[in-house]
């Protein structure tokens, strides 16, 4: 089988991180996790006290930002400027920023030149908002995963209890529903199903079902 470009669209807490990032193994392909490219530039926005709405210094900072993912054992690593910040992009103030920032021409359109260069050999595949309409419009199959809200905020709740005992679903739930509004109701790129998307409801689903069923539909699409 030719490598081949693959993207995955979906809200938050769709479960698409790790099915993408499961996936990828299975096909031996790269894993692009574009959001943690947005949490990069808010989190380099934090530091320089930039705020959201700062085009010239969001420019300015994005000019002066090298992004690079390297393979690593606990898996894929983020580097800004040499600087490991794969886990500094987790918090939730970075990750409310970053879906602000997110909403700015300025950073998508660097962003944009930074995943079409890592998507250049295919044997990708991205995980984002606005991959398969986007960034890469001739991807070779393309999926949307989506869940219904309650399903998402609580798979997200499960996540953060694991490492934290006082966290409420229901706040889970409100900043969820809020990143979503502002995600699919912005005017550039909005989260939205790409025509050609097949899409994929992963709220009755397992990972591996989930998984399974992209494989099928991959190795169908290729025949
Ligand atoms: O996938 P994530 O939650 O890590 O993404 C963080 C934010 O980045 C998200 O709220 C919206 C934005 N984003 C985007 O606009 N386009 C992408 N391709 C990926 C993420």
């Amino acid at each position: 089988m030719t490598p081949l470009l693959i993207t995955i669209d979906g809200p938050a807490g769709a479960g698409k991180s790790t099915v993408s990032c499961r996936l990828a193994e299975q096909l031996g392909y790269t894993y692009v996790d574009t959001g943690a490219l947005y949490r990069a530039v808010a989190l380099a926005a934090v530091t320089k006290g930039c705020v959201p709405d700062d085009d010239r210094g969001l420019a300015e900072i994005c000019t002066h930002l090298a992004l690079r993912f390297e393979n690593s054992l606990k898996g894929p690593r983020l580097y800004a400027n040499g600087d490991d910040i794969t886990e500094r992009i987790r918090t939730p103030e970075i990750t409310m920023l970053a879906s602000a920032v997110s909403a700015r021409h300025v950073v998508r359109e660097y962003l944009l030149e930074v995943q079409r260069a890592m998507g250049r050999r295919g044997g990708a595949v991205f995980e984002g908002r606005d991959m398969g309409t986007v960034v890469f419009p001739d991807a070779d199959v393309k999926f949307y995963l989506d869940a219904d809200l309650d399903t998402r905020a609580l798979r997200r709740f499960k996540e953060l209890a694991a490492g934290e005992s006082s966290i409420d679903l229901s706040k889970v739930r409100e900043a969820m529903k809020r990143r979503d509004e502002n995600d699919s109701g912005r005017a550039l790129a909005p989260l939205k199903p790409a025509a050609d998307a097949i899409r994929i409801d992963s709220a009755p689903l397992t990972v591996d079902e989930v998984v399974e069923l992209m494989l099928r539909k991959i190795r169908a699409s290729n025949n």
